[in-house]
């Protein structure tokens, strides 16, 4: 009777070899992603995530949560509050606007995450100014010169636009703005935290949002953003901040070591061992190692039609190449058919650009590898 039991109770699940097999019968674990996020996770952080379940408000939560949000901290260089959210990280973009922002914000873009922003300002009933930056072209002092008036409360730009692959200069951004007033900075480091030091020890920035899916090399799901005294202290004024991203709420159960809804707990396994594997890297060597990528993609871009920024203000995490007149479609299926996968062009640039993401536990050498498929593809299309 008990065997019977136990049989059908077993049956209710699916078969173990449904879990086993991959639906293209395995093939897809061959998949070499060099996307600009979700990215390639290495196989032991994937593997990180199936640690027994525990519960956000377990003692053992509790632990790992304070000492996750301790090496994140040390990891960037920081003092300033960290919190997480189960979410992307367009939680907190929104999260920094509706805790910072009464009513008028400047909104800088020069690609597609900056427009993001605004729409999401505007989204949340702010009043936005906007300054538009030519896409592929830096923000720069001189983009805000002027603009920045006692009536703005905060400023929101990208560091990194994935779109066009453009870094701009963070700190004299900073500067520029503090000589006119002395608004919120909020600032968007989706594709740049973990990769690229922003130094933000120097850099006085108010709100720093960022994912799991992207440097971090972790599967998507987790929001960050690092906060000042000052928006926490400016947030208490602030009316409608909503539930889900409300920081006075959230940073009440993060002194606590937990978050406010339910943390993903999986991902933050995964988060646990990626901090170790970050700082045994050392951040100085995680920070040149993708320096060297963007330089190793940026010289292989001259055997086609170079890239859409220029090497000043590269980005050290995404290369967006001309297109010039290669068909990218058939390319990239060929180059797909190989394993390996890149990204297509974005936004406005869609059209003549296409994009290789290197970051998180991409390394020169698989990049070169790459890079290699990329030139064998080449040559099948003489
Ligand atoms: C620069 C930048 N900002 C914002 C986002 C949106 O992030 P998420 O999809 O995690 O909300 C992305 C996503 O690619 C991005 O690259």
């Amino acid at each position: 009777m008990l065997c019977f039991i136990m049989a059908l109770s077993i049956r209710e699940h699916p078969p173990a070899s449904a879990h086993a097999k991959a639906p293209n019968g395995g093939k897809e674990l061959d998949r070499k992603l060099f996307t600009v996020g979700p990215v390639h996770v290495d196989p032991e952080i994937l593997k990180a995530q199936t640690r027994p379940m525990i519960t956000h408000r377990s003692k053992e939560y509790k632990a790992l949560h304070a000492s996750v949000i301790e090496r994140l901290k040390k990891a960037l260089d920081t003092d300033m509050d960290i919190f997480l959210v189960a979410g992307s990280a367009s939680a907190f973009l929104e999260g920094a606007v509706r805790n910072g922002v009464k009513s008028n914000v400047l909104g800088i873009t020069n690609g597609s995450f900056g427009d993001r922003w605004i729409d999401i300002s505007k989204a949340n009933g702010k009043n936005v100014k906007e300054i538009r930056v030519p896409w592929g072209k830096p923000i720069l002092p001189a983009s805000v010169e002027g603009a920045v008036d006692d009536s703005i409360e905060a400023v929101h730009f990208v560091s990194n636009e994935s779109s066009t692959g453009v870094l701009s200069p963070l700190g004299d951004m900073i500067d520029s703005i503090k000589k006119q007033n002395d608004p919120l900075i909020f600032v968007d480091g989706v594709t740049s935290v973990a990769a690229t030091d922003l130094q933000l020890r120097k850099n006085n920035v108010d709100a720093l949002v960022f994912g799991s899916q992207k440097a971090l090399g972790l599967p998507p799901g987790l929001g960050f953003i690092a906060v000042s005294e000052k928006l926490m202290k400016k947030a208490k004024e602030v009316q409608n901040r909503g539930f889900y991203t409300d920081l006075i709420k959230i940073k009440k159960n993060n002194d606590e070591n937990s978050t406010l809804t339910t943390s993903p707990v999986s991902l933050v396994y995964a988060l646990d061992l990626q901090l170790d594997r970050m700082l045994a890297e050392g951040m100085a060597a995680r920070y040149r190692r993708h320096r060297e990528m963007a330089g190793i993609v940026r010289t292989w871009s001259s055997k086609l039609h170079g890239m859409l920024p220029e090497e000043k203000y590269s980005s050290d995490t995404i290369g967006v190449l001309n297109r010039g007149d290669l068909d990218f479609d058939k390319f990239h299926a060929s180059l797909k058919a190989k394993g390996y996968e890149i990204s297509n062009g974005y936004g406005e640039v869609k059209q003549r650009t296409f994009r290789i993401g290197h970051m998180g536990d991409v390394t020169p050498a698989t990049l070169r590898e790459l890079l290699k498929a990329m030139d064998e593809t080449l040559e099948e299309f003489k």
